[in-house]
């Protein structure tokens, strides 16, 4: 593999920048593998609910295509878990930020507020305030959000369910994930 001529950014020249991009491409060609991977992770979170966190993530998306929902949907809501292991406490913002660059803007603030519309079903029992999406009551995506998770997230928990298996999803993944519709740039 050919390197770049600097140690300091200040000091490249073109044709740096230019060896820099073909290899970054290849890079990001391979972003959907590295998503799929990411979900898969979460067959090791921890246990105690019925199914896995992998077995809920497909079983939401499940949902969300019988229900004729987009690609755009369908992945963001296959992936909406997937900050789990790194962010336990902020992963919707962080899933929020890994889809920024390929959905439209109001899938990706459905994701980064699920977990405060989340404790609408639990929080009752675990002295969380279950009615903390109050405060964006006024939001032009709170039926949204509030919509995903009463029909998506809370309710995939089932073992019974009959969950599609992640090769139904791969294309989906693989399609939103291949360009960058929505970028608005480094950031
Ligand atoms: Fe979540
Ligand atoms: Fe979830």
């Amino acid at each position: 593999m050919n390197t770049v001529s600097f140690t300091r950014m200040a000091d490249g020249a073109a044709e740096d920048w230019a060896l820099l991009a073909t290899y970054e491409e290849d890079y990001m060609a391979a972003l959907p593998d590295r998503i799929l991977a990411a979900l898969e992770k979460l067959n090791d979170s921890f246990g105690g609910y019925q199914v896995t966190r992998y077995t809920h993530s497909l079983q939401a998306a499940t949902r969300a295509l019988r229900d004729g929902r987009d690609d755009e949907y369908v992945v963001a809501t296959l992936i909406h878990d997937i900050g789990d292991d790194l962010a336990p406490l902020t992963h919707g913002a962080m899933v929020a930020a890994i889809l920024r660059p390929f959905v439209r803007e109001e899938i990706c603030w459905m994701i980064d507020k699920h977990p405060v519309f989340q404790t609408y079903y639990y929080g009752a029992h675990t002295g969380d305030d279950p009615n903390a999406r109050d405060r964006f009551r006024e939001h032009p995506h709170y039926a949204l959000t509030a919509e995903f998770c009463e029909l998506y997230d809370q309710s995939s928990f089932d073992p019974d369910y009959d969950t599609l298996p992640i090769e139904e999803f791969e294309p989906a993944v693989r399609r939103v994930f291949s360009e960058p519709r929505y970028s608005q740039g480094p950031g």
